[in-house]
């Protein structure tokens, strides 16, 4: 089993995010508070079915405790990242709030936000039942500064069978090149735009999987560590192929967010989207029928290769409800609540005690990947680059949407790596 080291991106990580004006340690706190206030960007479909089975199961263990919901819409916190950036150098945490494993985390941590939540891993035996590899992802100088809930996997193509059957496509893509042949049948074959994308952080991530795609894991693994050139003719290269496959998607992209560009493809306008396994929540939260309704393929070229994400909640500094918010952390890491939240959530619990039969096709086959595929941290959700990293890069992203100019964009992504890489 081949392993590419996630820590790259922790050491990568600059620092964005100002000190939480607070510099209390004593976590703030009313002794008596009964709300919970927890910020997630999980508002709908899915990701709300998710949120509230880990709130059914934080509620059942808590009868004297309020979840209070703090969440804010927009897909991949798009919109909740700076309102959670004011919130925290304004002094006015909420109790918990959700963070990606890796560099994003390790902003919060460098910036002392957080508060390192080591002794309940030790009171809950968490560092027997959570994967090292995950746990690094929140680690810094030996202490864990938060709980991971999930597992979620970015390199998926979501497609539609039946628009794919129409055009006479039956074999999965085994490449970029394949998968570039396929769009344009078909295109010919009259589907205007055969691919969904949305809004820029959905062009970074279907980017990232190009890269990976292209590169190859340790090539793209050294994109964040410095091992790589960002300026290097392959990267050219992969950027090519990018405006190539984006060429293939709906030009009404920029108002539009994920659940819209997976939406083109169940309504059969789109045969494919690439998008996070929240997709598979959002189909069963829609009450579609995998093989039937949808299918689902690693992005050509990345096939053996779990391009990987792990939302995990923290206790800030300051929270006002600091034995409430570890409450609702054993709640993110019991057995209880981690079925709870990934049976809706797409995505597959960190316990590595976990029954494989509680969950559905999608996660089983993601679960089998999960243990022997060669694993590569995501750029969009917060596990490769810190969060001014990723924000240069969407920046330089955004503007090829309208440039389409490759030179342009690469000199953007080596200028954002100069400014961010600590290393
Ligand atoms: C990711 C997050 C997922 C899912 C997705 C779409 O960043 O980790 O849990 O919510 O955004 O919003």
């Amino acid at each position: 089993m081949r392993r590419i080291s996630l820590i790259a991106g922790v050491v990568a990580a600059g620092m964005v995010l100002a000190s939480c004006g607070s510099d209390d340690d004593s976590g703030g706190g009313g002794g008596n508070a009964t709300n919970v206030e927890v910020f997630t960007w999980w508002t709908e479909g899915g990701e709300k079915a998710g949120l509230d089975g880990l709130v059914g199961a934080f509620d059942k263990a808590n009868p004297d405790l309020e979840f209070e919901n703090a969440a804010v819409a927009g897909g991949a916190g798009s919109n909740a990242k700076s309102v959670l950036a004011s919130r925290l150098q304004g002094g006015d945490p909420p109790d918990s709030f959700q963070g990606h494993a890796g560099a994003e985390l390790a902003d919060y941590i460098k910036a002392g936000q957080l508060e390192d939540v080591t002794s309940l891993y030790e009171e809950e035996g968490w560092n027997d039942i959570f994967p090292k590899e995950v746990v690094d992802q929140l680690t810094v100088d030996g202490k864990i500064y938060s709980v991971p809930a999930n597992i979620h996997r970015a390199n998926v193509v979501w497609a539609n069978p039946t628009v794919l059957k129409e055009a006479g496509i039956t074999e999965v893509p085994k490449s970029i090149d394949d998968w570039i042949a396929d769009l344009e049948t078909l295109k010919s074959k009259g589907v205007k735009a055969p691919l969904g994308v949305a809004t820029d952080w959905t062009q970074v991530h279907l980017l990232e999987t190009v890269l990976i795609a292209d590169l190859g894991p340790e090539v793209y693994t050294g994109l964040w560590d410095g091992s790589t050139d960002w300026a290097s003719s392959e990267v050219t290269d992969a950027l090519e192929d990018y405006k190539t496959i984006l060429g293939y998607g709906n030009t009404d992209r920029a108002s539009l967010d994920w659940p819209d560009a997976a939406k083109y493809v169940t309504d059969g306008k789109a045969a494919y989207t690439v998008m996070g396994d929240w997709v598979a929540a959002s189909m069963d939260d829609q009450g579609l029928t995998v093989q039937e309704d949808y299918t689902f393929f690693p992005v050509p070229g990345t096939d053996g290769i779990f391009d990987f994400l792990a939302d995990s909640f923290t206790l800030p500094k300051g929270a006002p409800n600091p034995d409430g918010a570890k409450e609702w952390l054993k709640t993110v890491g019991s057995p209880e609540g981690q079925k709870a939240f990934n049976t809706k959530k797409g995505s597959i619990p960190v316990r590595t005690d976990a029954e494989a039969s509680d969950y559905g096709e999608y996660q089983q086959d993601a679960l089998k990947d999960w243990s022997d595929a060669t694993i590569v941290p995501s750029l969009a959700h917060g596990a490769a680059a810190s969060i001014g990293w990723l924000t240069a890069i969407t920046s330089a992203v955004g503007q090829f949407g309208s440039s389409n100019d490759v030179g342009q964009l690469q000199d953007g992504l080596v200028a954002a790596a100069e400014a961010n890489a600590t290393s």
